[in-house]
Order: structure tokens, then sequence, then C-alpha cells
């Protein structure tokens, strides 16, 4: 394993390594949108969604590379309705032989300074609620609970039940 990794705002270019990642990281825990091999969005189609990342007010790609590889994505995507522009959904995700090492509490670190920078007053999102580690790098970075979504998702033949949070910049 690489032990030295940078972080960067990710480009068109990197939509294979993007798929490579997101399929590997599925099949590392159950509190993603998708399993192992999961993930069946084009390279076409990631390469437009990066691009268009890029080039938004209000919506951020970061990743972590090591080695040359994606170890770690975070991602934060605005809202446009201009009753809703304050607001923007945040998710991440870490490769489990990187987890633990401050990579998930960095790149949220970054993604609200960012935020802010973008006149983004929330960030939101749900996480399972059994998920202990995630829960726990949110409640450490500054997110609050503000409600259960039931049965947010169906896994492994159960339904999970999410905690919705939010950071106020
Ligand atoms: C959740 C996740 C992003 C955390 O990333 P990470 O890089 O390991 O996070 P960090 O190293 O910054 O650790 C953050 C905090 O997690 C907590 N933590 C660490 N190990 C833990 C454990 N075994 N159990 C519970 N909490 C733990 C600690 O509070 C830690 O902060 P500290 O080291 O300063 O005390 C990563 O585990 C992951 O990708 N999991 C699978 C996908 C996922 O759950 N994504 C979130 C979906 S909402």
């Amino acid at each position: 394993m690489d032990n030295t990794y940078t972080i960067r705002e990710a480009v068109p270019d990197d939509a294979e390594k993007m798929i490579i990642y997101l399929n590997q990281v599925g099949g590392e825990s159950d509190n993603l949108l998708h399993g192992e091999n999961g993930f069946t969005v084009p390279v076409e189609g990631v390469k437009r969604k990066l691009a268009m990342s890029k080039d938004s007010e209000n919506s951020i790609v970061l990743i972590a590379l090591a080695g040359g590889q994606i170890i770690a994505r975070a991602e934060l995507d605005g809202y446009h309705p201009a009753r809703m522009r304050h607001r923007a959904k945040f998710s991440i995700s870490v490769k489990k032989e990187y987890w633990g090492r401050g990579i998930g509490t960095e790149m949220i670190n970054r993604i609200a300074r960012q935020a802010k920078k973008m006149n983004i007053g929330i960030i939101e999102l749900e996480v399972i609620a059994d998920n202990e580690r995630g829960i726990a790098l949110y409640h450490k970075t500054g997110f609050e609970d503000i409600g259960i979504y039931k049965k947010y998702f169906y896994v492994n033949g159960q339904y999970k039940d999410a905690v919705i949070m939010q950071k106020i910049l």
C-alpha cells in the first residue's frame, strides 16, 4: 500500500479510474448505493458528470489518489432551484485499506471550506443508522442529526433506516 496520497478536484479524464474505484469500494461495505461491480454508468456518462461538476458553481467532486489510483471520493451536489440554492448534498467513500487515517475528515473539511466560498449555507446527507464509523466521522466534522429516514435502503433482504444530518456553514 502507498502511504502517501494527494487530494484534488476530479476532471473528466479521471472517469475510467473513477469507475474502477466505485466498483471496488461498493464491495467493501453495505453503506453505499451499490455493491461490488454494481456501478453501471458508462464512461462517457461519468466524463460528462465530472465536466459538469468542474464547471458548476455549487458542486464539487474531490478525489484522493495514491500510486496513481483513486482511493477516496467526496462529492458535493448543490441544488439549483433558487429557493434551495443555499443547500447541497454530500457523499463520501474511502477505500477500506485507507480507513482510519484521517482522509475522510480532510476531505469533508476541504469540501466545507469550498462550499462556504460558493455561498452554500447547509450541507446535508443521509447515513445508514448502523454505520458507526460514518456517523462518528460526521459528528466529528460538525454535522448534527435532524431526523430519521425510515426504510432508506433495502440491502441483503433487509430494510435499513438512515439518519438525516446537516452541517450549517
Ligand atoms: C465512513 C468513511 C468515509 C470514514 O473515512 P475515514 O477516512 O476512515 O475517516 P477518518 O479516518 O477521518 O476517521 C473519522 C472518524 O471515524 C471514527 N472512527 C474511526 N475508527 C472507528 C471505528 N472503528 N468505529 C467507529 N468510529 C471510528 C473516529 O471518530 C475518527 O476520527 P478520529 O480518528 O479523529 O477519532 C469510510 O469508513 C468509508 O468509506 N466507509 C464506507 C462508505 C461509507 O460508509 N460512506 C459514508 C456513507 S454515508
